[in-house]
């Protein structure tokens, strides 16, 4: 295996300068303008992506994922530390990086191949197909700066895909553009996996990572927490989402407290309908007396988050050994489609999650009014 992308001991500071509000006396003491603090979002982080890997970066808002990226990029110096890339990089970066506003698609496009390392013969052989894949024909000679969020991404994209690169570093960016653009830059994502090229993608939807990514990093606070196998990965980002993170518990590292062994239904089948009632029964197993809470999570086949359930409103008691757990919902509030079923059992805080079984079933809900899209609203009108 060869290492490719080597992250070594990396911090970045930020310097947030405080001109405003300033009084009298920090006027006075620093004459030459305002005061700032550091704000470190990296600190030593460490990590080796190898030839033909795809990672996953997990992370919630501001933990630095953004920031971690454009250093890899070249985009932002890091305050310390070293980063080496071996071989060609293209990185489709937040919204906007990489591209001059006041030139159009068509320069950008030579502006972006140029500082990638292209010639200009071979960023005229790969025009057409960059402009093919961004569907911006009608648009290539408008100036960025009129694009909307979706074509700043297609462009971005297009080009990123299209100029050969040995990695390839994508942003969450992605889930900007509309459903169709979406599923063909996964299956472009894919082709580059098959091609055994090197990935390292940011994305808030820990399905996608674990359905993508080999391996994923999960950054809190500007602090590597995990790097290991996607599913690991997930489970301490998702530990973090819902509190705490705790760094001395990793999985793996002793038998589980409680597993979920089993999710079954009165019927056998994970079907159900629209405002009906739907039960299910998850089949546990305690090593020793358990309180905590449960939580369900839906998504949509496409990983979208519908809803995660107030795990305080669901508290449960275990006994030691075998149990099984009813869990109803009165009545199902969603539209046609294909629902997947995540569900966790947290400890007695609601901090910390003890079980977690991600994706145990897929519910079909069937619905035989008019509305569509995820849940029904029911607007009562009046015409005055
Ligand atoms: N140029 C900058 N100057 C000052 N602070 C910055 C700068 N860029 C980023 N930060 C701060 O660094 C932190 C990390 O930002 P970053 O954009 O890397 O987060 P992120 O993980 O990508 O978040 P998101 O999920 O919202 O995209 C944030 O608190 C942000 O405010
Ligand atoms: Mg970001």
């Amino acid at each position: 295996m060869t290492a490719v992308i080597e992250v070594q001991g990396v911090s970045k500071h930020f310097r947030l300068h405080h001109e405003r509000h300033q009084s009298l006396k920090e006027r006075l003491i620093h004459p030459g303008g305002g005061t700032f603090t550091e704000f470190r979002a990296l600190q030593e982080v460490s990590f080796t992506v190898n030839s033909s890997e795809t990672v996953g970066v997990l992370g919630r808002n501001g933990s630095g994922k953004s920031t971690l990226l454009k250093c890899i990029c070249g985009v932002l110096q890091p305050t310390s530390g070293q980063i080496l890339v071996r071989g060609t990089l293209a990185g489709l970066l937040e919204l906007g990086a990489g591209f001059q506003p006041e030139l159009s698609g068509r320069d950008n496009i030579y502006l972006s191949g140029s500082m990638l390392g292209l010639s200009r013969r071979s960023i005229d052989r790969l025009f057409d197909s960059i402009v093919d894949f961004s569907e911006l024909d009608g648009f290539i000679d408008t100036q960025v700066k009129f694009y909307s969020s979706g074509m700043y991404v297609r462009l971005g994209f297009a080009v990123a895909v299209n100029v050969d690169p040995d990695v390839l570093v994508v942003d969450e960016v992605l889930a900007v553009g509309d459903e169709r653009f979406q599923s063909k830059c996964m299956d472009r994502i894919r082709e580059f996996q098959k091609e055994g090229r090197t990935i390292m993608l940011v994305s808030h939807n820990a399905d996608q990572v674990r359905s993508l990514c080999d391996r994923a990093i999960v950054l809190d606070h500007g602090v590597l927490l995990a790097d290991g196998p996607s599913g690991e990965s997930v489970k301490i980002f998702r530990e973090a989402l819902l509190g705490e993170s705790r760094m001395d518990d990793l999985p793996g590292e002793h038998e589980e407290l409680v597993s979920i062994d089993a999710v079954s239904t009165a019927t056998g089948r994970f079907d159900a309908r629209t405002g009906a009632p739907w039960a299910c029964e998850i089949a546990v197993t305690s090593q020793e007396a358990f309180e905590g809470y449960l939580v369900l999570e839906l998504h949509t086949h496409v990983g979208t988050l519908v809803t995660r359930s107030d795990p305080t409103s669901a508290p449960i008691a275990l006994n030691k050994g075998h149990q099984r757990i009813g869990v109803n919902l009165p009545e199902l509030p969603l539209l046609d489609g294909s629902y997947e079923l995540s569900i966790g059992l947290l400890s007695q805080f609601g901090h910390g999650v003890v079980a977690w079984r991600e994706q145990v079933a897929t519910i079909e809900v069937t619905y035989d009014g008019r509305a569509s899209g995820i849940v029904p609203i029911e607007p009562k009108v009046t015409v005055y």
